[in-house]
């Protein structure tokens, strides 16, 4: 499995700090965003990543992250979008990477708490589909809500004013590589973008979408308020001792 971070757009709900710089380049306590979702993908054991960039310094990805050493990777392969088409988009930019691989794609400014190695196994045991990955919320208005019936996923609405139910539709997604033709057949929505949440019911109408949901917290971190409660519940979960030591260091400096 191939694991795709998705990392352009122009994160214009974070004006004026992306006015000069990419949105995942911005700090999650003492990391840049970017870290977590690479991090994510590489607990899960996935070690072939490509990211997609786009807007503004994108060229820094490449000084920051190189090879991937930091992470225990030898390689990282890059890719450029070009203008807004939304994540549907940049993930069709993937297409001859994942080379008829299955892949794991997750949204640069998506954090979590714990691994997702699970679900991972899960999607590598399914026959075919995709599998997305659910948390309750309590503003579930601002993602992409899940409906069931039963058990069982029957739609995806993006951002409803009135949402289904309380799971949102986090950003990490899993593919087969069938992908790329349903986001041929995906029209630009309201907001001239591709939307994932296309890609997804597309899957649901064919029967083959399965769903897990996440353990431990989750935020994006594409406003003004997720950017801190991001840094926040990143701050919060390291011991307290790590803690310490990172202030020690500030105080000798
Ligand atoms: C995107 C997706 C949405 C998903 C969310 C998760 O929203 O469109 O379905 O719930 O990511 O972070 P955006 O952050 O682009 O508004």
């Amino acid at each position: 499995m191939k694991g795709i971070v998705l990392a352009g757009g122009t994160g214009s709900r974070l004006f004026p700090l992306t006015k000069i710089t990419n949105k995942h380049l911005l700090p999650i306590y003492d990391k840049p965003m970017i870290y977590y979702p690479i991090q994510t993908l590489v607990d899960a054991g996935i070690r072939d990543i490509m990211i997609v960039t786009g807007g503004r310094n994108s060229g820094d990805f490449l000084r920051l992250l190189a090879n991937g050493k930091h992470f225990g990777l030898k390689h990282i392969a890059y890719t450029y979008q070009e203008g807004e088409g939304g994540i549907a988009d940049a993930l069709s930019l993937c297409e001859h990477f994942a080379d008829g691989q299955d892949v794991c794609v997750v949204l640069g400014d998506n954090i979590i708490e714990k691994s997702i190695r699970g679900a991972v196994e899960a999607f590598r045991m399914q026959a075919d589909g995709a599998r997305i990955l659910l948390k309750e919320v309590h503003d579930a208005e601002r993602f992409g809500v899940a409906e069931f019936d039963g058990d069982r996923i029957v739609g995806i609405e993006e951002k409803p004013k009135q949402p289904k139910s309380k799971y949102a539709v986090t950003g990490i997604y899993m593919y087969d590589a069938t992908v790329f033709q349903k986001i041929h057949t995906c029209k630009p929505s309201h907001r001239n973008e591709l939307e994932i949440t296309d890609v997804n019911n597309a899957y649901i109408r064919e029967g083959t979408m399965k769903y897990s949901f996440l353990d431990g917290w989750w935020t994006d971190a594409g406003t003004f308020e997720s950017l801190l409660r991001a840094t926040n519940l990143v701050a919060a979960s390291k011991p307290q001792s790590e803690r310490a030591a990172a202030s020690a260091e500030e105080d000798a400096e």
